[in-house]
């Protein structure tokens, strides 16, 4: 029964998306790869397999399935990384805790009546008369069906009860479309829909379930948007709009554009860009910038070239950087936004902006041109206070050199002089630590780097290789399985986390339920998982002249093992002699000796 449960979790928990929540990852053959975010490392060798539903960090040799990836990232073991994933996957753990047992009743039941709200006003907006309104206003805005159907658009017609009239006749209370957010008490009793009269954006979170609604009036009245409260399950800053949507785009190119409003990210992904969202606000948070991260590292920002979005676009660097992501921002002309800019140059023109994409640095010294006077002493101060603390966070040598010479330039001061600012701010910084050394986005457990430092690779034996070569192509190939298990034992396998998963192989593959999460289910000790991992995760150009090679490896195995038998024996004849025994056993023992010299011959 538990087991089961367990197997459920695990077929509702698919490993790439969750880890791909946590860690930027990019699509390499049929796996994965990423910056593993248990060790320190420059370049990616921390694997995902969607196949096999396994990780593997080639660096730090850490490794297993989904329940050990959350153990390891949530610090917890595996029961918490269960109720964890269960949790994710809406799947209900019977928890001792009946308070919890209530947060969790509620939260699925609100997840429940957005989804159902969702529906209902799309509904109206696809297909009912009424929703001509709205849908008449989104072809003004050049909003085409495909757009609209992706982004579920509804409508929410202008009387002040059609959704509460729509739940009541499911069974459902005003009460409960109050914590919901889409009702609000009359002040002389009664209840009134929030939406009215307005084009509906549903707010999915990264996982796609609906959390929140926006609705825009279909004129110029105001207020222009109206938004559901915060709640459990939503939060404005923590959340990113169309993530979900835009979640595998984002991680096959490796960057995101993020933009302000709901129209800026419906009209880029109608014109081609599908790896955009939308920050719904100014600016964007350290949550968004930490969720951000966690698919990819280079983020574009098109936010409008107004005050309110150049100040966002100041505060946006810092966090980013701190989050560990690359900032560059898109120049757009004053008093556009990328849906205005879009529609009125086309995509071309858009996609050559996006080109010119200036790192913070350059975007600063440009902001500051236009709005200061940088002849006078005053202006040059002024930009220079300014631009120190980007010139000192920018982190590559060669980098920093080049911009210091275009501010100089710019600003008409010496490099010499400006070099002597940024080492002063590095100076007052480095007192009070520096913030740019952490980094928010990834996790370190000072303890167990300390304790289990990286293994470096050492030099394994012929035999030890040649092991693992057999294992893996147990793992990969079914054919090659069947011949490796009739020709040797699990016992065979020497070391011990390669005898536990042969083991753990030998008896899946008895049992005929062969799959190398199946596999990983039986293992107990990590260094086991991790090795499973490891070789499941293992580059199959090791398939290629499959017949070759497993013959050799079995002979390197089988030679090991009747050599050791070999060095056995006569360490017994040995103690015999020394004892003065009888010369019959130790006849016997070197006849078993021949015996095994002569099948080692045959090897060979
Ligand atoms: N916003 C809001 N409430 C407002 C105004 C704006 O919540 N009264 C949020 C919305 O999420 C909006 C974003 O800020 O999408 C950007 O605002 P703005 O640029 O004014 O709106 P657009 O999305 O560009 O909408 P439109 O082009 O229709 O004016
Ligand atoms: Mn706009």
């Amino acid at each position: 029964m538990f087991s089961d449960l367990i197997e459920r979790v695990r077929e509702a928990s698919d490993i790439v998306s969750i880890i791909g929540e946590r860690v930027a990852l990019k699509k390499r053959g049929k796996n994965y790869i990423g910056l593993c975010p248990f060790h320190q490392e420059k370049t990616p060798s921390f694997t995902v397999s969607p196949d096999k539903q396994l990780f593997y960090c080639f660096g730090c040799q850490q490794g297993g399935d989904v329940f050990k990836f959350v153990e390891l990232w949530e610090k917890t073991d595996f029961k918490g990384a269960l109720e964890i994933l269960a949790e994710r996957a809406g799947i209900p753990l019977s928890s001792q805790d009946p308070r919890e047992q209530k947060r969790y009743r509620e939260r699925q039941s609100l997840y429940k009546i957005l989804a159902l709200a969702a529906r209902f006003y799309h509904h109206i907006f696809l297909n009912l008369p009424p929703g001509k309104a709205a849908r008449d206003y989104c072809q003004r805005r050049g909003i085409d069906r495909e757009t609209s159907e992706k982004f579920m658009l509804g409508c929410a017609l202008p009387g002040w009860d059609n959704l509460i009239r729509f739940f009541a006749k499911r069974g459902y209370k005003a009460e409960e479309l109050v914590k919901a957010g889409l009702v609000l008490p009359g002040r002389r009793g009664g209840y009134y829909d929030r939406f009215r009269n307005r084009l509906i954006f549903p707010i999915w979170d990264q996982r796609g379930r609906v959390v929140a609604f926006g609705g825009r009036v279909l004129d110029d009245s105001q207020p222009k948007y109206l938004n559901s409260p915060e709640s459990t399950i939503y939060s404005k800053g923590k959340n990113l709009y169309g993530l979900h949507l835009a979640a595998g785009a984002i991680r096959e190119q490796g960057w995101v554009l993020v933009v302000e409003g709901y129209l800026d990210a419906l009209t880029a992904h109608q014109y081609g860009w599908p790896n955009v969202v939308a920050s719904l606000g100014t600016a964007l948070t350290h949550e968004q910038a930490r969720l951000l991260s966690r698919y990819c590292r280079r983020v574009l920002i098109a936010y409008d070239a107004d005050t309110a979005g150049q100040e966002a676009t100041l505060r946006s660097f810092r966090l980013l950087k701190e989050a560990g992501c690359q900032v560059a921002v898109v120049p757009l002309p004053q008093g556009s936004d990328p849906d205005s800019y879009l529609r009125a140059e086309g995509a071309a023109a858009f996609g050559q902006l996006l080109e010119k994409a200036l790192p913070p640095v350059e975007y600063r010294l440009k902001m500051l041109q236009d709005q200061l006077d940088l002849s006078t002493l005053e202006g040059k101060m002024q930009a220079t206070n300014s631009l120190v603390p980007l010139l000192a966070e920018t982190d590559n040598q060669v980098e920093r050199e080049l911009l210091v010479k275009k501010v100089a330039g710019a600003l008409e001061v010496s490099e010499a002089s400006l070099w002597a600012e940024i080492r002063q701010y590095r100076g007052r910084k480095g007192k009070r630590g520096r913030e740019g050394d952490r980094i928010p986005g990834k996790r370190y457990n000072i303890d167990r780097d300390f304790h289990n430092p990286p293994k470096k690779p050492g030099i394994t034996p012929a035999y030890l290789r040649a092991q693992e070569a057999l294992l893996t192509f147990c793992l990969h190939d079914q054919e090659a399985r069947e011949i490796i298990v009739k020709e040797l034992s699990w016992q065979q396998f020497t070391a011990g986390a390669h005898r536990e998963v042969a083991r753990a192989l030998w008896l899946a593959h008895e049992e005929g339920q062969f799959t190398p999460a199946g596999v990983l289910a039986r293992l107990e000790n990590t260094e086991a998982k991790a090795l499973l991992s490891r070789l499941s995760l293992q580059d199959e150009t090791i398939l290629e002249q499959k017949e070759r090679s497993i013959r050799d490896c079995l002979v390197v195995v089988k030679r090991q093992q009747l050599l050791e038998e070999i060095k056995v024996l006569q360490e017994q004849i040995i103690s015999l002699e020394g004892e003065g025994k009888s010369t019959d056993k130790a006849n016997l023992l070197i006849e078993l000796i021949e015996d095994k010299q002569k099948q080692l011959h045959r090897l060979e």
